[in-house]
């Protein structure tokens, strides 16, 4: 599996060295909070005085901001940088398409190739369809908020660059309506990953399955062998507390066993 930095913590990319990394607007905003990073809002903030009304302001400040970390996270990895801006376009075709359109302006200014962005669009079918448009336009999407498998079933229909399937919010969510624990092979998050990853295999889809959304290290282990895990500075911290998790993780050829294994198991 390729890891992958959920963060906008610059300085836990520069220590950790994941090939690519992961930001989204809650990661942004506890980053945006430490001094070290206050250029990047100085900057956000004169872009936005350009603007003409308070909404336009809003839009470019955040938008700035948001390219400002990326454009920074992408000078200390060799991969790709996931972006997402505002989840209120999310049942919005066109201001969905609009706004990654102006998020690529924005990283091509800063001289960044477009081939070095994943803009990420929540799974909504509004969302699905605009990243089948911007797929088409050489803009790549990471589709995320992607919860169940007819969400992946319409994204690689719809020839996204990658999906995103959640692990942790599934996981929350089944904890909280049942008040149960689960092992990591029990994790419906997990199972969830496992089914969509699977299926994506016997398709031969080429849409890139990055696991996300983490709550522990048992979850990671599980879906090694996953195309890409996108994992918190935390978690990552606590894989390599333990060198059998992290090479395993880390291992192709552990989880194409793994994949192995189970599909040995599951045909009894
Ligand atoms: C990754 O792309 C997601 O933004 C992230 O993993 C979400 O994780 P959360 O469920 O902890 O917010």
């Amino acid at each position: 599996s390729t890891i992958v930095a959920d963060t906008g913590d610059i300085a836990s990319i520069r220590r950790l060295k994941p090939v690519d990394a992961t930001t989204n607007p809650s990661l942004i905003l506890k980053a945006a909070s430490q001094p070290e990073y206050e250029h990047i809002i100085r900057q956000g903030l004169d872009s936005a005085r350009r603007q003409p009304d308070a909404r336009s302001r809003l839009q470019a400040a955040i938008e700035s901001i948001a390219v400002g970390f990326g454009v920074e996270i992408l000078q200390s990895i060799p991969g790709v940088v996931s972006t997402e801006v505002d989840a209120r376009a999310s049942f919005d075709l066109r201001a969905t398409v609009e706004q990654a359109r102006r998020v690529i302006r924005r990283y091509e200014q800063a001289g960044i190739d477009r081939d070095r962005v994943l803009v990420k669009i929540a799974s909504t079918w509004e969302g699905i369809q605009a990243a089948r448009l911007l797929e088409q336009e050489g803009i790549h999407c990471n589709l995320t908020l992607l919860f169940s498998f007819a969400q992946a079933q319409a994204c690689a229909e719809a020839g996204v660059t990658l999906i995103s399937p959640f692990v942790g919010r599934i996981l929350d969510w089944y904890k909280k309506s049942t008040g149960q624990d689960y092992t990591a092979q029990q994790d419906p998050g997990v199972q969830s990953v496992k089914r969509i990853y699977d299926y994506y295999k016997a398709c031969d889809y080429r849409t890139v399955v990055m696991a996300a959304s983490f709550r522990n290290t048992g979850e990671i282990v599980a879906l090694a062998g996953c195309d890409k895990l996108t994992i918190s500075p935390a978690l990552l911290d606590a894989l390599a507390e333990n060198h059998a998790h992290l090479d395993r993780a880390l291992s192709p050829a552990a989880g194409k066993l793994e994949a192995r294994q189970t599909e040995l198991t599951e045909a009894g």
